[in-house]
């Protein structure tokens, strides 16, 4: 076999399938609890305020209908694949089978940036309502210990410091959970039951009684006007810019984020009751429920507050705050729902980044340090210590935009490859029984890749240049150690 060739063998689906270890507890109710539990978090929380105020405007509901629409093409093509091949490593395991080696790794690595990145968004969130709830009993924390020191500069790629020290809650809230990892807390589906119904209790709450206090006026003009940031630069469709059209989109692409988690319910289709019937429902539905849930809480949020004031680390409970009626009551019962949901967040992700890593590393991938189970607790406990601490230090370090941001592009890349795979399974492996086939597969999947590519391209340059690094990393990686000890190839 070329070496050209060597990069794109593919796995056997029935090596993927192999032996199932773990235990089949989870139908469709726990499956969707699942998938939201997964979902709601930093997007609706905190990113819904900073995309309002510089993106979309109170056209963010428009934007959370072109992420949603995105998201729900991609959700189809995954749960044709989890229902087919219902294993715990997702994306990865499904290109190793379909688009060969490279392509997995290109794609484990990027999920890398979903998981692991977005521990530390996730983490920024929680310290933003942690502070705000504190605040509420009387402890301040210094602002220079609950932010990042690193910012946005204004040119191309700049970092800049802020003068702050740390984001202390954030590293914390990152070290604690990693602790509970490490030491094997079962995501025990009955709890990730219960903080979904508190984290959509608050979400109603919000939604019934800000129902009261919205002023139309705030909705006015709902697609705002451009505004270029570049001098001399006008029209609609300027860049770097907000607002108008274009904003929606790049509104999009940042708020994309609140949807990264469905695709989370496919790594358990290993523990569920009967995968090829739950695993599209429990990845549709929950998908579908946010949704309609995240557009009427946008909506809600820009009547009450005017956009430009909603750039705050805890918009919803902020949004909360404007109204004397519902500020000392509603307000710290938003924070607490808002951590508690942002926790479980964070739990699925610090569960799911060493089960990535563990799969790569049994592949041969990665170092056998990241496949290694402890003795005792039965965690991949090496995988997990890393993923911690380095999702704390980012989460200590870098502000929440250029993390939620470098999230969303590793997401989208993935997402754009399950779409492509889905159709060349159907040419490669026509025969193989489909439990759950994508409806209008040619329609569905190109569609759906193509929206993946529209919102890479909606999100700031920045982002591309840090993504396009990352994968430069990552092949080096690749080819100075995955191509030589794949075990695929010496088998
Ligand atoms: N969708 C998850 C969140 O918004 C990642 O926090």
């Amino acid at each position: 076999m070329t070496f050209w060739n060597q990069l794109w063998t593919t796995k056997p689906i029935e090596a993927e399938l192999g032996d199932n270890e773990l235990k089949r507890t989870l139908g469709p109710w726990a499956l969707t609890a699942l998938g939201i539990g997964a979902i709601v978090g930093t997007g609706i929380f905190v990113l819904t305020g900073v995309a309002a105020a510089n993106n979309a405007g109170p056209a963010l509901a428009l934007s959370f209908v072109v992420a949603g629409f995105v998201c729900a093409m991609a959700a189809l093509c995954y749960a044709e694949f989890a229902a087919m091949i219902p294993v715990a490593g997702s994306a990865y395991s499904y290109s190793y089978s379909t688009l060969g080696e490279l392509i997995a790794w290109f794609i484990g690595w990027n999920l890398v940036l979903e998981y692991l990145v977005s521990i530390s968004a996730v983490a920024a969130g929680w310290s933003g309502y942690v502070v705000s709830l504190l605040k509420h009993i009387g402890i301040v924390i210094p602002a220079a210990f609950a932010n990042a020191p690193l910012a946005k500069g204004a040119g191309a790629m700049s970092v800049v410091a802020t003068g702050d020290v740390i984001n202390l809650p954030a590293v914390f809230i990152v070290l604690a959970i990693t602790a509970l990892c490490y030491f094997g807390i079962k995501h025990s589906s009955t709890v990730n039951i219960w903080i979904v119904v508190i984290k959509l209790t608050v979400i109603f709450l919000f939604i019934i009684f800000g129902l009261h206090y919205i002023v139309p006026e705030n909705w006015h003009p709902f697609v705002p006007d451009r505004v270029c940031s570049t001098a001399g630069a006008v029209g609609d469709m300027c860049r770097p810019g907000k607002y108008g059209w274009m904003g929606v989109f790049e509104g999009a692409a940042i708020i994309f984020f609140a949807y990264i988690g469905f695709d989370a319910v496919s790594t358990a289709a290993q523990e569920a009751k009967n995968p090829k019937r739950d695993m599209p429902i429990g990845i549709l539905a929950s998908l579908l429920i946010c949704t309609a849930l995240y557009i009427i809480v946008s909506l809600v949020l820009t009547g009450i507050v005017p956009f430009k004031e909603l750039n705050v680390p805890n918009p919803v409970s902020f949004g909360i705050e404007q109204v004397p009626a519902l500020r000392n009551w509603l307000a710290p019962l938003i924070d607490i729902g808002a951590l508690a949901g942002l926790s479980s967040v964070i739990l699925v992700m610090v569960i799911g980044q060493p089960r990535i890593f563990y799969a790569m590393s049994k592949d041969g991938l990665l170092p056998p340090a990241f496949g290694k189970v402890h003795p005792r607790h039965q965690t991949p406990h090496v995988a997990t210590l890393i993923t911690g601490i380095i999702a704390a230090i980012g989460a200590g370090l870098l502000p929440i935009d250029i993390l939620a941001e470098l999230t969303n592009i590793g997401t989208l890349l993935a997402f754009l490859v399950v779409c492509i795979a889905v159709l060349v399974m159907r040419y490669t492996r026509p025969d193989m029984p489909r439990p759950f086939r994508t409806p209008w597969p040619w329609v569905t999947c190109v569609v759906g890749a193509l929206g993946c590519v529209v919102l890479i391209l909606s999100l700031p340059h920045d982002t591309w240049w840090r993504a396009i690094i990352w994968t430069a990393i990552g092949l080096v990686i690749y080819f100075g150690y995955g191509l030589r000890h794949s075990r695929l190839r010496k088998r």
